[in-house]
């Protein structure tokens, strides 16, 4: 092997070695993830991360399968677009989750019921995204969980209808256009 050539091999192996090292699934309190940036599940399965739809310009915060990017299965700004990429997910004093535009705005928030004083927020293989105390890492006690909050896609573990826990109605709403997620049709509600 040629030495440039071994040099570009041993780049691309740190790179990925490197690459694998800093994917994390969490986000805690004083950490935020700006665009570019990504979680990844443990197992590899699904990422969180900042993406533009089909052909439009916009940026929206989203989830999708490692393997198939473009398989989009949670969107929650999917009303409000960022325009640029100078969004940034973080946590606010409260201890929501929130995405944040260029003007410091909160375009989107967990919206929590309770302030939580040190938030971790983890990307779990199933697809559900939970924020928890960190004094409860190992805990199933979710201050929010991101499966409360389906956009298009039931994945397996979602519950849809409505839950007296959270106080409201769960249902999946189809895209406008595949370059648009703007929540368009009801296409499933569990009838009463
Ligand atoms: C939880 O809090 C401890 C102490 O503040 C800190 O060392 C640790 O990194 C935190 N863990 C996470 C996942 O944020
Ligand atoms: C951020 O959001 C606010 C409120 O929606 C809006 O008025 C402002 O123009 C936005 N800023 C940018 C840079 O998009
Ligand atoms: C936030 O939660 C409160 C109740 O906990 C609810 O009344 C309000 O509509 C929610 N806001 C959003 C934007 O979901």
């Amino acid at each position: 092997m040629e030495t440039p050539t071994l040099f570009i091999c041993l780049y691309i192996i740190c790179l990925s070695v490197f690459g694998l090292s800093t994917a994390a699934d969490t986000l805690s309190s004083g950490q935020s993830m700006k665009d570019g940036e990504k979680l990844v599940s443990t197992g590899q399965s699904f990422e969180l991360g900042f993406f533009s739809p089909g052909n439009s310009k916009n940026r929206y915060f989203g989830m999708w399968y490692k393997i198939s990017p473009e398989t989009v299965v949670w969107v929650p700004n999917r009303d409000k677009p960022l325009t640029d990429s100078h969004g940034f997910l973080t946590f606010s004093h409260d201890g929501d989750l929130v995405l944040v535009n260029q003007s410091k705005s909160v375009v989107w928030s967990s919206n929590l019921s309770r302030v939580v004083k040190n938030p971790v927020a983890q990307l779990l293989d199933t697809g559900n995204l939970v924020l928890r105390e960190n004094s409860s890492l190992n805990c199933d006690d979710y201050r929010w969980q991101r499966f409360d909050h389906p956009s298009d896609t039931l994945l397996p573990g979602m519950k849809l209808g409505w839950d007296v826990k959270i106080g409201f109605e769960r249902c999946l709403t189809s895209w406008k256009s595949k370059d648009d997620p703007f929540p368009w049709r009801l296409y499933f509600q569990v009838e009463h």
